[in-house]
């Protein structure tokens, strides 16, 4: 796990080699396994390997999106606010199971945050996904994982072991 928790890092940059069937099923068989309070999994996954709908999607907000229409498919995650309260953290759990899998799996991802955030003045983020997707209201959208084989040369910082001041031990 930890060798997995080292090497992961958020990649942007992705090459056009589309990801294989069967590691898209073992993403969502992963992402389907996910915990989630009192077990009411309030989620929806949307798959996405379209091409004009990752371009589409790139533009959910101003920034830290516009990568999403390089990489070959994506996950959106959607949460159902009608069968539980605390969908967000549901669907971040399940969003960063998503990451580790695809890392796993020699891919590479990132996490394209929209709750609370614009597409533009008027619109949430959510609401121009929620559009594209043709979703009903009750959901809403957490984020987008972004994934695909790693461009040839990505940049990466490695991680080394991180300093303990941010825990306490009693
Ligand atoms: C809740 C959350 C929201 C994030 N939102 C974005 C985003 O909108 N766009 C982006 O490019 N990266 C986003 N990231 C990726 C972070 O920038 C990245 O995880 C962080 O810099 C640490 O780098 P690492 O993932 O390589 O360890 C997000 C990560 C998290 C956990």
């Amino acid at each position: 796990m930890l060798d997995l928790l080292y090497s992961r890092h958020s990649i942007r940059n992705y090459s056009d080699q589309p990801v294989e069937t069967d590691k898209i099923e073992t993403i969502i068989e992963a992402a389907l396994l996910s915990p989630s309070s009192r077990n009411r999994q309030p989620w929806e996954f949307i798959v996405v390997t379209d091409k004009k709908v990752l371009q589409q999607l790139s533009m959910a907000k101003p920034n830290g999106a516009s990568f999403l229409a390089n990489a070959t498919m994506a996950v959106v995650i959607a949460g159902n606010t009608e069968k539980s309260d605390v969908w967000i953290e549901d669907c971040s759990i399940a969003a960063i199971i998503i990451q580790l899998t695809a890392h796993d799996l020699g891919l590479g991802s990132c996490w394209i945050q929209l709750r609370e955030r614009m597409h533009n003045e008027n619109t949430s983020s959510s609401a121009y996904v929620k559009d594209i997707l043709r979703l009903p209201n009750h959901f809403e959208i957490g984020c987008i994982i972004s994934i695909g084989y790693p461009a040839e040369g990505s940049k990466v910082n490695l991680k080394t072991k991180r300093s303990t001041e941010k825990v306490t031990r009693i």
